[in-house]
């Protein structure tokens, strides 16, 4: 037997009993006539006590051989400690130990597992083993474990059926480029790996199976960030004869079911907000919605008045930033620096500071009278004390760069507070998107996504005007997951492809399996995936998403561990029929 007990278990109780425990050494401290170790295992540490006086020479001699993170199995009693440590579960006992025995030894790890290790991200990439032994890295994997319990149960106890649907497969158009595997069998042939399960979920749809879900890796090749990676796990749904209010309940549903299990948090009702108006209150279609400082439209205040830049501007708006209106010059200096940077974009920042005696300070004094400044902060509801951030150019600039601006002051304001949730369903996107680069519309979500019912007629005429049966969950200004209710009409598809510049044939290349499919009683249907890597990194309260994955990708796409991608030999490459074109001298 390796052991009778793990390092986490052992309590007061058991005080008497001979045990045996097996696990990593932590830490060892020596004191001469008095020796401890910290056993470490996933369920916690217990503390191994030697007394040098009354232990044998071939018990000393193996404790002071040991290492950091050597594996060892200890035999002996469970005693009560003299001097009680309350921050450990089991800090009111320790073992005596009567013997040790080394099951294995170990390098000197290259970071120390603690908490707060000395170890730079790109070591414990390497050492990924090695860094899942730290607590908080270990918690996170377990508390995504315990999220996919909680999603199992919730959706199997709705009737929904765990189904897998294959990994190779041909392109499915989620708007990332597709991981391609080249065909031994069939030369020059590709499979493409599933951005995500979308057609074949639909295809379970006509097969009958009306309720679907599969907890599933989606391949895609597309720049990486903290909360991307090219795989990454959905909680991919589909459900028959539904209305998009049912979906939205179902899966507001799904959501504080598991908030409340693996948070203990209760999330108040989902609101609904159409994308139109979260672009202009938020300048986002995933607004983080747990603090105000919602933009000011201020063209009818601020134009005409003689300042060019607004003049010419097609949108003047603004926020309202509570209590800075003694920012400095520097600190205001510093916000323009940042807001002009490309990544923000704004060619210029005009401030307002609403000052405590009722009088108002801004950037363009020159062209607006008191009374004008005074318009924009009724406006903005602002009070005195407060300051008004304002941009101005292009709608979408505008509102791109205010948007970050907004997020940028929430953090500096301590507006955005891990421990609050502030989840929503955004609706209504627009179906199609114009892509000035190639001339054509795109779908904004996917070509399957049905056109609202009353914009159906506009397909044909005025596609750029439709709105999508789609939704997307935002959680704290996260897109945790999206979905739509589907087209599944042959005809519909056929002139939704039409809207899209597919010839007749490319659809039917590309897509025939699932427009034949539809004349075979496609029932109607809809569904939605969580990006189940985000809903673990939001729960567990970090940033990326990578915490909540073993073995993660970095932000080129490399696993470090195992150093992939890597390069294959000329014979598995011609195996595949792939030739590669030596440089030339
Ligand atoms: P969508 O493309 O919106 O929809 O993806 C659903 C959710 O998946 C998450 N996600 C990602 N997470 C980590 N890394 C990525 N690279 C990544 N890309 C997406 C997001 C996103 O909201 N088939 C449709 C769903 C449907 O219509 O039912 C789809 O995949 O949280």
């Amino acid at each position: 037997m390796w052991r009778t007990h793990n390092c986490g278990e052992l309590r007061l109780e058991k005080v008497g009993e001979q045990v045996k425990l097996s696990g990593w050494v932590q830490r060892i401290r020596d004191k001469g006539s008095l020796l401890w170790i910290d056993l470490r295992d996933r369920y916690g540490t217990t503390q191994l006590f030697i007394e040098g006086t009354s232990a044998s020479a071939e018990l000393l001699e193996i404790v002071r051989s040991l290492g950091r993170e050597y594996v060892i199995q200890v035999s002996g009693q469970v005693i009560e400690r003299i001097s009680k440590n309350p921050k450990m579960a089991t800090g009111d006992i320790e073992i005596k130990a009567e013997e040790i025995k080394i099951l294995n030894t170990s390098k000197v790890p290259p970071f120390t597992i603690e908490d707060d290790t000395d170890g730079g991200e790109e070591l414990r990439m390497k050492y990924r083993y090695i860094d899942l032994r730290r607590n908080p890295v270990k918690n996170s994997i377990i508390l995504r474990h315990q999220m996919m319990q909680y999603t199992r149960e919730y959706l199997a106890g709705h009737d929904f059926l765990e189904i897998e649907t294959p990994v190779l497969i041909k392109s499915t158009p989620e708007g990332a480029r597709d991981f391609v595997v080249p065909s031994r069998m069939n030369p020059g042939e590709f499979y493409a790996l599933p951005q995500s399960p979308q057609t074949f979920k639909q295809l379970l749809m006509v097969s009958g199976f009306d309720k679907y879900f599969q907890l599933v890796k989606c391949f895609r090749d597309e720049d990486l960030r903290a909360d991307r990676q090219p795989e990454f796990t959905q909680i991919d749904c589909e459900m028959s004869f539904v209305t998009r209010d049912e979906i939205l309940a179902a899966f507001e549903g799904l959501t504080k079911h598991v908030f409340r299990k693996a948070r203990g948090v209760e999330l108040e009702d989902f609101p609904l907000m159409a994308y139109d108006e979260a672009m202009r209150r938020y300048g986002s279609d995933k607004p983080d919605t747990r603090f105000g400082m919602e933009f000011i439209e201020l063209n009818e205040l601020a134009q005409g008045k003689g300042f060019n830049v607004f003049d010419q501007s097609e949108l003047v708006a603004g926020i309202c930033a509570p209590g800075c209106a003694d920012y400095t010059r520097k600190q205001i200096d510093g916000l323009t620096e940042w807001v002009k940077r490309p990544q923000i974009g704004a060619k210029g920042l005009v401030y307002v500071k609403c000052n405590e005696d009722g009088t108002f300070k801004s950037s363009v004094d020159k062209f607006y009278t008191q009374e004008d400044l005074k318009n924009w902060a009724d406006k903005a509801a602002a009070r005195p004390g407060d300051l008004l951030l304002v941009l101005s150019g292009t709608i979408a600039e505008t509102r791109k760069a205010l948007n970050e601006l907004r997020l940028y002051m929430g953090n500096e304001l301590g507006l955005r507070s891990n421990d609050v949730f502030k989840p929503l369903w955004i609706v209504d996107f627009p179906l199609l998107e114009w892509d000035e680069e190639t001339s054509r519309y795109h779908a904004m979500h996917h070509p399957f996504t049905s056109p609202r019912e009353e914009d159906m007629h506009l397909l044909s005429t005025d596609p750029g005007k439709v709105k999508a049966n789609a939704y997307d969950l935002v959680i704290n200004g996260v897109e945790i997951g999206g979905g739509s209710i589907r087209i599944f009409d042959r005809q519909i598809q056929q002139s939704m492809f039409d809207a899209l510049g597919f010839t007749k044939e490319e659809a039917e290349k590309q897509f025939g399996f699932l427009l034949n499919a539809f004349e075979y009683g496609a029932p109607p249907h809809g569904g939605i995936a969580f990006g189940f890597d985000r809903l673990c990194s939001m729960i567990g309260g970090t940033e990326s998403i990578r915490d909540f994955i073993a073995f993660p990708k970095n932000n080129s796409g490399r696993d470090m561990m195992i150093d992939t991608p890597s390069q294959i030999s000329t014979e598995q490459l011609e195996e595949l029929s792939i030739f590669v074109k030596k440089p030339t001298e």
